[in-house]
């Protein structure tokens, strides 16, 4: 299975921060965003990635990330000219997902959870239709919203609804079959000018092959698009890290414990990273004095 981050948009929620700087590239507390969907493909078992971003901010992205070498990954990049909607991703990934089935995650969403790791393997496991998964929210209106029957199957799935029918918000986070390559190409652009995700998921639905997992209490699932949520994702990381001492979306570990990259190369980063405690941490994990 291959990756894809969205890491797009103009942000303008996010603006004067966002005038110069990619949203993507902000800090969640101590790491550039971008970490958090990027360990979140890696706990899925993807080595795969196409990152998918501005014309303007990408190259920032190629300079932060490399060919993805140092982690054992492969890493390509594909320019979005304009922000037209996240199904277009599938049309400028077509190239790099070739034959294979495809996860595709925005690069602004971080979900944390102790089970997810074993979820998302699950789900990367997919071989026909989608998968996509429903989290439950105070207030659903500005998401995709999916209502399920008692099985668990998706009976409606629409995009930012007035009045939306669950309260079961669709986090951005999509595993779909190779389909969803001419799925994209076929929908066209909604009220609001874009090629919907939704859109994707409600002609899965009606071929009866979208799969909703839902992600219950145990889960944190942060958008971080407007300054609110922005802070409060990383007061969420801070939490965490500081009390417990770990490091979240940590590449470098995720890397190893998929046996990606060597204890040497651990190493090497964790020297690069000394005075900080992520580098700390990175010694910690190949002295394996970390449980999770
Ligand atoms: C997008 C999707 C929406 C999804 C959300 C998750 O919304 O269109 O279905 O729930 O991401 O972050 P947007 O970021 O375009 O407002």
């Amino acid at each position: 299975m291959k990756g894809i981050i969205l890491a797009g948009g103009s942000a303008t929620r996010l603006y004067p921060v966002t005038l110069s700087v990619s949203k993507q590239m902000l800090p969640i507390y101590d790491k550039p965003m971008i970490y958090y969907p990027l360990s979140t493909l890696m706990m899925a078992g993807i080595r795969d990635v196409l990152v998918i971003s501005t014309p303007i901010h990408l190259p920032a992205f190629e300079r932060l990330l490399g060919t993805g070498e140092d982690l054992g990954m492969h890493f390509e990049y594909k320019v979005q000219e304009k922000p037209v909607g996240l199904a277009d991703a599938f049309k400028l990934g077509e190239d790099f997902i070739g034959n294979d089935s495809v996860a595709l995650i925005l690069g602004d969403n971080m979900i944390y959870g102790s089970n997810l790791e074993k979820v998302l393997k699950e789900a990367s496991k997919l071989k026909k239709g989608g998968i996509i998964f429903g989290y439950k929210v105070a207030d659903p209106t500005s998401y995709g919203v999916v209502e399920i029957d008692k099985k668990g199957n998706a009976i409606s799935i629409e995009e930012k609804p007035k009045k939306p029918k669950s309260n079961l918000a669709v986090p951005g986070i999509y595993f779909y079959d190779n389909d969803v390559v001419s799925i994209a190409k076929k929908i066209e652009p909604s009220e609001r000018g874009e090629l919907e995700i939704t859109d994707i998921n409600k002609e899965y639905m009606k071929q009866g092959k979208l799969r909703v997992i839902p992600l219950g209490n145990g889960y944190a699932w942060f958008d971080t698009g407007s300054p609110e949520r922005l802070l409060d994702a990383s007061d969420f990381v801070k939490a965490i890290e500081v009390r417990q001492g770990i490091q979240i979306a940590c590449l470098e570990e995720y890397a190893y414990k998929n046996k990606w990259i060597s204890k040497e190369k651990v190493l090497l980063h964790a020297k690069k990273y000394n005075k900080t405690e992520y580098g700390k941490y990175l010694k910690s994990v190949i002295e394996e004095k970390t449980w999770n």
